[in-house]
């Protein structure tokens, strides 16, 4: 559904969220495979520490809820690559919330990272991306974002957002030449889920998660989707009504 990308070296791929979990090992897998990596995230230190010694690594700090820094930054990095060959948005945050525990500043930071963040990327590269004819933008939701599911109250809401966004920007960037994928997880070991008190189903090592997301990327992938053994079910639960989904929802999480 995108162009394939068979070689990765040279190519100029700007990570959004390189400084922890699926973003830091994208990175080190982008790099260990050649490519020009541009890494950016608020934590300036550990972006440092995810580069290490190559000399194929950019570190561009930067918060993604400030439009002018994004804006900063892509200048910077077209000045010295001349172009962008992929960006991929994986930055996001996730707090645990249900409707009892209902907390507006929290949910506004999610959204604004998760939504607000990702349209400030978007503002900074469809335009380069548009005048190149070339390229291609991934976006990393969730698979939470498919349909309602206790405990992600405001992020889930954030993430289905980030879906119906991606499959807009396909109608519209592939007939343009621009590649679009759409990058929704299951459950990945990281920091962001270390809080999580529940047994988590599937639970993958990042390892596996970014060895999934560049074969998807690499065979030219929309929607790039893992576990399957997890991700499929759920979207399975998804076509079913809603009586038999909210049933089988409660039955499984006991919530
Ligand atoms: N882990 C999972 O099970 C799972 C499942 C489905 C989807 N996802 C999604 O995958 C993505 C990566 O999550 P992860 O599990 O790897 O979590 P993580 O280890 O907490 O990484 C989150 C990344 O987002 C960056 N970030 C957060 N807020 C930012 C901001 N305002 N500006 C710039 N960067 C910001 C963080 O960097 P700084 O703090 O340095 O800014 C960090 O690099 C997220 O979008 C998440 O929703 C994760």
């Amino acid at each position: 559904m995108n162009p394939k990308i068979t070689n990765w070296n040279g190519q100029r791929v700007w990570v959004i969220g390189a400084s922890s979990g699926i973003g830091a090992e994208t990175a080190r897998s982008l790099l260990r495979k050649g490519a020009k990596v541009a890494l950016s995230a608020r934590n300036e230190n550990a972006l440092q520490q995810v580069a290490g010694e190559s000399t194929e690594a950019i570190v561009m700090p930067l918060d993604i809820t400030d439009v002018s820094i994004v804006l900063q930054a892509r200048d910077e990095l077209l000045k010295c690559w001349g172009g962008i060959d992929l960006v991929l948005v994986v930055a996001g945050s996730y707090q645990k919330m249900r409707a009892d525990e209902f907390n507006l500043k929290v949910a506004k930071q999610m959204v604004d990272i998760n939504i607000n963040g990702v349209l400030n990327c978007l503002d900074a590269v469809l335009p380069t991306l548009l005048e190149q004819g070339r390229g291609g933008i991934g976006i990393v939701s969730s698979i939470a974002g498919l349909s309602g599911l206790p405990q992600a109250l405001i992020y889930g809401s954030t993430k289905a957002a980030l879906i119906n966004l991606c499959e807009s920007l396909y109608l519209d960037l592939h007939p343009r030449g621009i590649g679009v994928y759409l990058i929704n997880p299951g459950f990945v070991s990281t920091p962001l889920t270390a809080k999580n008190d529940f047994t988590m189903p599937a639970l993958i090592s990042v390892e596996q998660a970014v060895r999934e997301i560049m074969r998807g990327i690499e065979r030219g992938e929309f929607h790039i989707h893992f576990p399957k053994r997890f991700t499929n079910w759920l979207r399975l639960l998804r076509l079913l009504p809603y009586r038999v989904y909210f049933f089988l929802i409660h039955k499984v999480t006991g919530l």
